[in-house]
């Protein structure tokens, strides 16, 4: 692709600074092999770009692209029938525990070939990229067999050569424990998941590995050994922690210098704490916390008071958050957990890029990929304010797709 100018555009560079969402009006963007080469204000830009082949964004607002870091986008089958079940009272603890739940997902999972998989996850990464999505985490955990994790991580590569999407995996092998190894859950840890592991890691397959700490899946000290060997692999970590109690797990993550600690409803100060000092990004997925009609919302204030970065996610899966829209997400964040409108895009960016240990991701700075959405709106905050609307213009990835 020929080196391009877009001009005639208000940049949100979302670089922290003191401008709020690093507002820049009258800017350019200049790109090159598919990265920024130069932005700023249109007048101050360097001769040298001034010949380059110019696209007019027609005075609309671009963001960097959005991040989507915390999904289980493949999957089989749906459970709209536990929908219905926690509409009658059931809550998600009892639906887990009756063989619903996660273990419904595994079975349909283990039953749907690769194809089928993929066809059914591609609508809804679809739908996430026509929202400006350029990066989508996307976990196994459905298999929780040595074949069918294996074949989930296959699938999620396979997205993208798909579709224009960059995807990173994470390895969820301890996300339940399967009913063929019902009460030996720590044979199963050692036995199917971390050899698993070590398998999908051989493959290639695996970019972060993930876990669900929590009374109905595993305990810190499983965790912990799941994390020893990924450090041994040299791979980072990340968890699902204090969703429905407090077992220890942000603190457990911080430990091992995670990427992320993910939910964190229960979450206390102490917790809080151990991840502002491990540089810990916390991950809220407030589609999760809608759909469980949860009442405890993660802390916030805690996370502004110590510094700890918050990202958000749809956390799009089919029993707690069957949620393909980042932008709804957004608005979520910011009306049940009061975010404000910047932190929620932030989250979807900066921070959500920082969650995946991604360097030249959510922000528009020279040297980033040149992954940026350009919207029909006037103010950034209009993105997390709207509900159920999607005003995306054009999505640019690594410089392309704005003719
Ligand atoms: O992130 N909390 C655990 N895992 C998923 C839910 C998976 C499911 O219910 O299928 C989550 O919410
Ligand atoms: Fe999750």
């Amino acid at each position: 692709m020929q080196p391009t100018l877009f001009t005639h555009l208000t940049l949100a560079t979302m670089v922290p600074s003191s401008t709020p969402y690093g507002l820049t009006p009258d800017a350019a963007i200049a790109v090159r092999d598919g990265r920024i080469a130069w932005c700023g204000i249109a007048q101050n830009m360097p001769d040298e770009y001034a010949t380059w082949a110019r696209a007019d964004m027609g005075g609309r607002l671009v963001t960097p692209a959005l991040l989507d870091c915390h999904t289980h986008v493949v999957h089989g089958g749906d459970r709209s029938l536990e929908f219905s079940q926690r509409l009658e009272g059931k809550s998600y603890e009892e639906i887990a525990r009756s063989g619903g739940g996660i273990l419904s997902t595994l079975t349909a999972t283990r039953n749907e070939s690769e194809a089928t998989l993929l066809a059914s996850a591609l609508p809804r990464v679809d739908q996430l990229i026509a929202e400006g999505v350029a990066v989508i985490e996307v976990k196994s955990g459905y298999g929780l067999d040595r074949d069918t994790e294996i074949k989930m991580l296959r699938v999620a590569r396979q997205i993208g050569g798909a579709r224009p999407v960059q995807i990173r995996t994470s390895f969820l092998g301890a996300h339940a424990v399967p009913p063929e190894w019902k009460d030996r859950s720590d044979a199963y840890i050692d036995e199917v998941c971390i050899p698993t592991l070590r398998a999908a890691h051989a493959e290639g397959l695996v970019d972060a590995v993930d876990g669900f700490c929590e009374g109905i899946a595993f305990s810190p000290e499983q965790i912990r050994r799941v994390f020893d060997a990924a450090h041994a692999l040299g791979l980072p970590v990340k968890l699902h922690a204090e969703q429905l109690s407090n077992l220890g797990g942000a603190c457990l993550a911080a430990e091992f210098g995670a990427l992320s600690a993910d939910h964190l409803e229960y979450l206390d100060e102490n917790g809080v704490r151990a991840m502002a000092a491990a540089g810990t990004v916390a991950v809220i997925l407030p589609g999760a916390f809608y759909t469980l009609h949860e009442t405890s919302a993660p802390p916030v204030e805690l996370f502004r008071k110590h510094g700890v970065p918050m990202a958000i996610a749809t956390d799009c899966n089919p029993g707690s958050s069957p949620t393909s829209s980042l932008l709804l997400t957004m608005n979520m964040a910011c009306t049940l957990f009061r975010l404000t409108p910047e932190e929620a895009l932030a989250g979807a960016t900066r921070h959500a890029a920082q969650a995946l240990g991604l360097a030249d991701c959510g922000m528009v700075a020279k040297g980033m990929r040149a992954d940026f959405a350009v919207w029909d709106i006037k103010h950034p905050r209009e993105l997390a304010y709207r509900i159920g609307f999607n005003p995306l213009f054009k999505r640019i990835f690594g410089g392309s797709g704005w003719n």
